[in-house]
């Protein structure tokens, strides 16, 4: 008898001590307290303040008010047992107008974050950059001014002076795939802008603003830390005969503009020629590929769902099920022709497919193109409609996909990947960007009535595989 173990639940498997297992969250997504101790305006205030952007008009004004209840935050973090905690810090606090002197309130809170990580044995990944850009900078052109990128590169050493000694991990962007194409090419996201050059140029200043951040980092940090960026990947599967076509340039497009300057020094020639009726690409100078190649510690993985592509014939309306929030303009510079086709169910409230498939298939394909970098999960997880009924909530779709998911990773480890650790996105249920508070990822279900915390199933859950190292049953 053979079995049919296809749907990712095995139960059981033992995760090695060394794996690290914790979770994550972004500062905009769950501070709240935008105008405490001189923090400065991001681009997300403005573009969350502007009418019809976010989904009910929410704001992340208060969101978690995580600023206010950090030492409760740590201690719930502690009480799951997190070995590592990945958080972002909001350039705003640090540098309130995007550049000039830090301003010490907003230091000292992370500091104080930092320090109560530690204090509870909970590793801290820090990322420099999850999406909060001052908006003074964007007033002077954003990620399209190249200078924005060496203005990164200070604020990664005003941080780095600061807490450079404690930080276990850096990680200087997330996901800049939708800093660049969601925030100037799609106008999804903060700044909201729809101009496909911007977006390229965009693609290139972040890759820029990584390579100069990991360098100055590099050159004040005294603890020997780990350097890391995190992508959020495209994996792709194809319907027809036009489908390898349409797979080859939203990978250029989505995965290859960043891996190929981050970990191989180049951009691929085929995204190049693809969005050659925009850009020639002069804003990448000489010098520019040399800095962004950066040796790095692992290579942060984002993943969530899978995408079907075809290239569009204009018999019928395009597809567009790409996963993301559509607002009018395209994410996909060079490539509008490309469809995007409804997938297989089941999915999450986000209506995104659930496909741990999906994340076996890109952490071997990864291990395979880049075999010398090892690999961590910085963000997995879903959104349900959950419901907190006496006190509980039973979100047994979540501990599903987790277990899934888990079960992916640990598959991929046992075909030699070399991954070494997993975050669960998100902590807390929080402020889910263009949706504001209508999604909950957390793992731990927030009342934004009160503040109150209540602890899911999928919490214990995440507890339970922590304590054990085995994937609960
Ligand atoms: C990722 C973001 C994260 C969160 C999850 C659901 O793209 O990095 O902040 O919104 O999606």
């Amino acid at each position: 008898m053979t079995i049919d173990n296809s749907d990712y639940r095995d139960s059981g498997l033992e995760f090695a001590p060394d794996f690290l297992i914790g979770s994550a969250t972004a500062a905009y997504q769950i501070e709240g307290a935008v105008h405490a101790d001189g923090r400065g305006p991001s681009i997300w205030d403005t573009f969350s303040h502007t009418p019809g952007r976010i989904v009910d008009g929410d704001t992340g004004d208060v969101a978690d008010d995580h600023y206010h209840r950090l030492e409760s935050d740590l201690d719930l973090m502690a009480s799951l047992g997190l070995e590592a905690y990945r958080f972002s810090i909001a350039w705003p606090r640090i540098q309130p107008l995007g550049s000039g002197e830090p301003n010490a309130a907003g230091l000292d809170f992370y500091s104080r974050l930092v320090d109560g990580l530690l204090a509870r044995g909970i590793r801290p990944i820090a990322t420099l950059y999850h999406w909060d850009l001052p908006q003074a900078l964007e007033d002077r052109g954003g990620w399209t001014n190249r200078e924005t990128a060496y203005r990164f590169a200070e604020y990664a050493r005003i941080v780095g002076e600061a807490l450079g000694d404690r930080v276990a991990t850096w990680t200087t962007l997330n996901e800049p795939w939708c800093s660049a194409y969601l925030g100037y090419g799609s106008g999804a996201h903060a700044p909201g802008r729809t101009e496909p050059l911007a977006a390229l140029q965009a693609v290139h200043h972040l890759n820029l603003a990584h390579g100069l951040a990991t360098r100055a980092l590099r050159a004040v940090v005294g603890n020997d830390p780990e350097f890391s960026v995190t992508l959020n990947f495209h994996v792709l599967r194809g319907d027809d005969a036009s489908s390898p076509e349409a797979v080859r340039r939203i990978d250029a497009l989505a995965n290859r503009a960043f891996t190929g300057p981050l970990l191989r020094g180049e951009y691929p020639a085929d995204l190049l020629e693809d969005t050659a009726a925009i850009t020639d690409w002069s804003f990448v100078l000489e010098g520019d590929l040399d800095t962004i190649r950066q040796p790095i510690d692992f290579l942060g993985v984002n993943y969530y769902s899978t995408a079907t592509v075809r290239m569009w014939d204009g018999t019928a309306p395009r597809q567009n099920a790409d996963g993301h929030k559509d607002v009018g303009g395209s994410p996909w510079p060079g490539s509008t022709d490309v469809e995007f086709l409804v997938q297989e169910g089941p999915y999450t409230a986000m209506g995104w497919n659930i496909a741990p498939d999906g994340l076996e298939e890109l952490l071997v394909s990864l291990h395979e193109q880049f075999p010398a970098t090892p690999l961590v999960i910085t963000e997995n997880g879903a959104a349900f409609d959950d419901e907190v009924v006496d006190g509980a909530v039973h979100d047994a779709e979540r501990v599903d996909y987790l277990r899934r998911h888990f079960t992916a990773a640990h598959r991929a480890i046992a075909r030699g990947v070399d991954l070494r650790g997993y975050l669960v996105w998100s902590l807390l249920d929080n402020f889910e960007w263009g949706y504001g508070f209508s999604k909950r990822f957390g793992i731990v279900h927030v009342d934004y009535g009160t503040q109150e915390r209540t602890v899911k199933d999928s919490g214990a859950w995440v507890a339970e595989l922590i304590g054990s190292r085995r994937i609960p049953g």
